[in-house]
């Protein structure tokens, strides 16, 4: 992880309160893996704000980011112009584990809203080791629907809205009960899903990335520990995770 300037080169909105936010930058572009995130200085903001790498175009140093407005952080983001330099610490983080994974294998995704992100640079990896991708994303309704297409390029792909306005109606875990065999899983959403999820496929391998609240991001001011087991254990999803193992974590 190093402290980096990213150049803003477009900033799109492709959803409801969504951002697709593209950026130059070479060290970040050639070293980051699935699952890692970077950690944005916003101006006039003491914390920085993190967030998942979506999407690299190596050949041409760009990283695609989406984020969703929440707060006031977000909100300023959503505002910057092409041109701006933005500084990050980054590569943050460690990575969805992929190296075991065998060409012949299935493997699930299930990403959730704002999670769909690093969900999405992970099947692009994923598909160039020539698996079998199957994705399952969830959006609130169908203004929240985002890289659908994308998705669509890379894997077997299930849309589910909470209202059924897009794809199939409920939550992911209606659809885990439908695709079938797979070999391991990944995911990332909020937390009432992630939970949801692990307990369903508590039989499988798995692995969750935690997007939850974070201060420092560099493993200095304990905000984002979370417990590992009964006796007292815990990591801090800044610098153990994001990405966890699903039973190594209490979520
Ligand atoms: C590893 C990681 C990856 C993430 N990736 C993405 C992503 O790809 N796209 C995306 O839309 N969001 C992502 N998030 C969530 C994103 O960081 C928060 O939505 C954002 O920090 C909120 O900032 P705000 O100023 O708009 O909100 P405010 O609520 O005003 O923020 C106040 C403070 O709380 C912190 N905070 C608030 N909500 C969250 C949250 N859910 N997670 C972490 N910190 C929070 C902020 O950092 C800030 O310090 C990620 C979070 C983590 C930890
Ligand atoms: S965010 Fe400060 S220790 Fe993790």
């Amino acid at each position: 992880m190093r402290k980096e300037q990213l150049r803003i080169i477009d900033m799109k909105n492709i959803a409801l309160d969504t951002f697709e936010l593209r950026v130059e930058n070479s060290y970040i572009s050639q070293t980051a893996v699935p699952g890692q995130f970077v950690h944005i200085s916003i101006d006039n903001r003491t914390l920085r704000r993190p967030i998942s790498i979506a999407t690299i175009d190596r050949d041409n140093e760009i990283i695609t980011l989406i984020f969703k407005v929440v707060g006031a952080g977000t909100h300023d983001l959503s505002t910057y112009a092409p041109g701006k330099v933005l500084d990050a610490l980054g590569p943050c983080g460690n990575g969805f584990p992929i190296d075991d994974v065998k060409e012949n294998e299935t493997i699930l995704l299930v990403g959730g809203g704002v999670g769909v992100p690093p969900i999405h640079f992970l099947g692009q990896a994923l598909a160039e080791k020539n698996v079998r991708v199957i994705s399952v994303l969830g959006y609130q309704t169908k203004e929240s629907v985002f890289f659908e297409e994308e998705f669509k390029a890379i894997s077997e792909t299930h849309i589910v809205t909470n209202d059924g306005t897009h794809g199939q109606k409920g939550f992911v875990t209606n659809v885990l009960e439908e695709i079938g065999e797979f070999d391991r899983y990944y995911t990332c959403g909020p937390l009432p899903m992630l939970q949801a999820v692990t307990k369903q496929l508590a039989y499988k391998e798995g692995f969750i990335s935690l997007e939850e609240r974070m201060g420092c991001g560099v493993g200095a001011c304990f905000a984002c520990v979370i417990p590992t087991d009964e006796q007292g254990g815990y990591v801090k999803i800044c610098q153990d995770g994001p990405v966890f193992a699903a039973q190594e974590v209490i979520i």
